[in-house]
């Protein structure tokens, strides 16, 4: 056989034809939910070199240290991932998480994304970004880029470019995600634009700089500041998007009520403690309580009222204390109240625990190409919306 015929029958063997996938749920909402994702997390195994990610550690925390007798590592966080510290880019947790939100009846993410910049982790973020976007078509799950305009300016502080090449910078972050992120099916668009969040702005904050820095894209994007600054992109803004804040429900009716902006995104959220001080880094220490979650409840309900775009804030900042993802703490109550709300014909199917016992198996077998053939089928079954399936397949394993 040639070469070149060899590399075809490789490629047809390793792409399946989609007959999984792309099976999107059936909700009870018709507002998008989507859940602000970070790509940041290293352990040694998936770190460029060798030691544990900055997220986990923050300036003074070692995760080798145990903390207690319950096999939890000492990490930055008030809050324990119920599968244990991972790796943004380990492909095994992202399908972890990408399953849970798929049967939770999130339609997508919000990806935290570093720029293009080869400085600090924001490459290896980057990487873990990619690898994440490679499996949301897959799974039937859409996304968009939350630009770090912030970033730029660190850079440009710590003298890693020159304070005059900020905005072609960002132009070169723009023109990468036209041609690497915009052109994608699973990326969101908004008539034929795709949509783009911006966490701020925080460096570009007159409408000269948008102009600018968007000059060249073709479309242009639907673009969302944060809330209170779409006149620092004006002329280029679309709309505004909720956050965090300290006010809670009072500043959340505020905004759904009140604020003008003619398009919005709304925000949903289980609390808010961080870990700064006790970490050493530097960042607000003001509390929301979770109160189980009921925070999230509140939240959850008031968005929906309004019927925006959701944002959930979020899926896995541990530092702040803002992650929905399984955790020790809360278990999956966070997932389950979504699965109720938006998806409940999935709550009675114990999905929850066949997406964990996969995630445990892919790590526990990782070495054992056969074990992963038929944890590859559970996969396919969960990405097709086959839950019972993946279930029955799962046990012949056990
Ligand atoms: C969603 O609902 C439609 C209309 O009832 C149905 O045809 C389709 O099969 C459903 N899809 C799933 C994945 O349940």
């Amino acid at each position: 056989m040639s070469l070149l015929k060899t590399l075809l029958v490789l490629v047809a063997l390793a792409t399946p034809p989609s007959a999984f996938g792309a099976v999107k749920v059936n909700k009870t909402q018709s507002a998008k939910v989507w859940a602000h994702l970070m790509p940041w997390f290293e352990t040694k195994d998936t770190s460029e070199d060798g030691t544990w990610g900055i997220h986990w550690t923050m300036a003074n925390r070692n995760p080798d240290n145990f903390i207690d007798g319950s096999g939890r590592r000492d990490i930055a966080t008030h809050y324990y991932p119920q599968d244990d510290v991972y790796g943004s880019g380990d492909l095994a947790v992202i399908e972890r998480q990408l399953n849970q939100m798929k049967y939770a009846g999130i339609d997508g993410i919000l990806l935290d994304w570093p720029g293009t910049l080869p400085v600090w982790d924001y490459p290896k973020n980057k990487a873990n970004c990619e690898a994440i976007i490679s499996q949301l078509e897959r799974m039937g799950l859409e996304f968009a880029i939350v630009y770090e305009d912030h970033n730029i300016q660190m850079a440009a502080d710590a003298g890693f470019i020159d304070h005059s090449a900020k905005i072609p910078t960002a132009q070169a972050d723009m023109r990468y995600m036209q041609e690497n992120y915009f052109n994608l099916p699973s990326y969101i668009h908004q008539d034929g634009r795709p949509l783009l969040l911006d966490f701020g702005p925080q460096t570009f904050r007159s409408p000269q700089d948008w102009e600018q820095i968007f000059s060249v894209l073709n479309p242009r994007p639907v673009f969302f500041t944060l809330w209170e600054q779409m006149n620092e992109a004006a002329g280029n803004s679309a709309g505004e998007y909720a956050w965090l804040y300290v006010s809670f429900m009072l500043g959340l009716n505020n905004f759904y009520l009140y604020n003008p902006s003619p398009q919005k995104i709304g925000v949903v959220y289980p609390g808010f403690h961080t870990f700064y001080q006790d970490g050493g880094w530097p960042g607000p220490t003001w509390n929301i309580p979770h109160n189980g979650v009921d925070s999230f409840r509140q939240t959850l309900e008031l968005a929906l009222q309004h019927g925006h775009p959701i944002q959930i804030a979020t899926w896995n900042d541990y530092g702040e204390g803002t992650m929905i993802e399984p955790t020790r703490e809360f278990g999956n109550g966070f997932l389950d109240m979504l699965q109720q709300t938006l998806v409940p014909q999935y709550s009675s199917t114990g999905v929850f625990d066949t997406i964990s016992e996969l995630y445990k198996m892919r790590v526990k077998y990782a070495s054992q190409k056969g074990v992963q053939a038929v944890l590859d089928e559970v996969s396919d079954a969960l990405a097709n919306l086959e839950p019972e399936r993946a279930a029955e397949i799962l046990k012949t394993i056990q």
